[in-house]
C-alpha cells in the first residue's frame, strides 16, 4: 500500500544517534522518572534521574529502567555501581522535587556523593544498602534481577531489571494499596527541556 503523502518516514539505518534519540524520546512522551539512588563499592551515594522506566511485571514484581553509555561510549556511574552491588533505590520525583532532582542529573566524578551535591536528605532502607530518597513519595528497593545489553556504542541501553523487595509509601498518600495520585503529583520527561504535570485527569470506564 502507498505511503499518504504527509508522513515522513524515517529509517534508522541512514540516521545518526543523535536523529535516532530525539525521534525517540519525542516519541515516546511523557515518561515517567526513576530517581536511583545506588552506592559504590568505596560506599560513595550515587542520584540520578531516569525516564527511560516503566513496571516489568507485578508477579514477581519487577521495575526496569534504562542507563545509556553517554554520546563517548562510557557507561554511566549508576550502571557501574548496580553491576558491582547488585542493589538500587527507585524513589518517585514529585513536581515539588523537580529543580533538586534536576540537581542530580550532572555527570559529576565517581567520588562525588550525588546527596551530598544537590542537598538531598539520604533515609536508610530496609533490605538494600543504597540510601533512599527522603523526601519521595514511594521508595522501592530493588535487588539486581539482569541487566540486559544492548550493545557497546554511544548511547547504547543496558536495560537494568530489578526484583521489588521491599516498598515505602508516605503513610498519608496509600489507603488500601491505593496511591494517592494527587499527593504523589507526578512529573513527566518530554524531550528537551519539557515536563508534564499529571494535574488533569480524565475518567473512562472500561
Ligand atoms: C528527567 C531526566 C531523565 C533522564 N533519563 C535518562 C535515561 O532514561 N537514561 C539515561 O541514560 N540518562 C538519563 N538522564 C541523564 C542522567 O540522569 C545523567 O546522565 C546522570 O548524570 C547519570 O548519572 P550517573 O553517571 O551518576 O549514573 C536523564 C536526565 C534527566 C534530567
Amino acid at each position: 500500500m502507498k505511503q499518504p503523502e504527509n508522513v515522513m518516514e524515517f529509517l534508522p539505518k541512514s540516521l545518526t544517534s543523535q536523529q535516532i534519540y530525539k525521534l525517540l524520546i519525542g516519541g515516546v512522551s511523557p515518561r515517567p522518572i526513576a530517581w536511583v539512588s545506588t552506592v559504590s563499592k568505596n560506599g560513595v551515594n550515587n542520584l540520578a534521574p531516569f525516564s527511560f522506566f516503566t513496571v516489568a511485571s507485578a508477579n514477581p514484581p519487577v521495575l526496569c529502567f534504562n542507563p545509556m553509555s553517554t554520546d563517548k561510549g562510557v557507561e554511566k556511574d549508576t550502571l557501574a555501581n548496580i553491576r558491582e552491588q547488585q542493589e538500587f533505590v527507585i524513589n518517585s520525583v514529585s513536581y515539588q522535587d523537580l529543580a533538586v532532582m534536576n540537581q542530580t542529573c550532572h555527570q559529576l566524578p565517581a567520588e562525588e556523593d550525588e546527596f551530598e551535591y544537590a542537598g538531598v536528605e539520604k533515609q536508610t532502607s530496609t533490605l538494600v544498602t543504597p540510601y533512599r530518597v527522603k523526601q519521595a513519595l514511594v521508595s522501592f528497593e530493588c535487588r539486581l534481577n539482569q541487566i540486559v545489553d544492548l550493545g557497546h556504542e554511544p548511547m547504547a541501553g543496558h536495560l537494568v531489571l530489578g526484583d521489588v523487595v521491599a516498598i515505602h509509601v508516605r503513610d498519608d498518600a496509600v489507603n488500601d494499596f491505593k496511591i494517592d495520585s494527587e499527593k504523589l503529583d507526578a512529573i513527566g520527561r518530554m524531550a528537551g527541556n519539557d515536563y508534564s504535570l499529571t494535574r488533569e485527569k480524565i475518567q473512562l470506564n472500561r
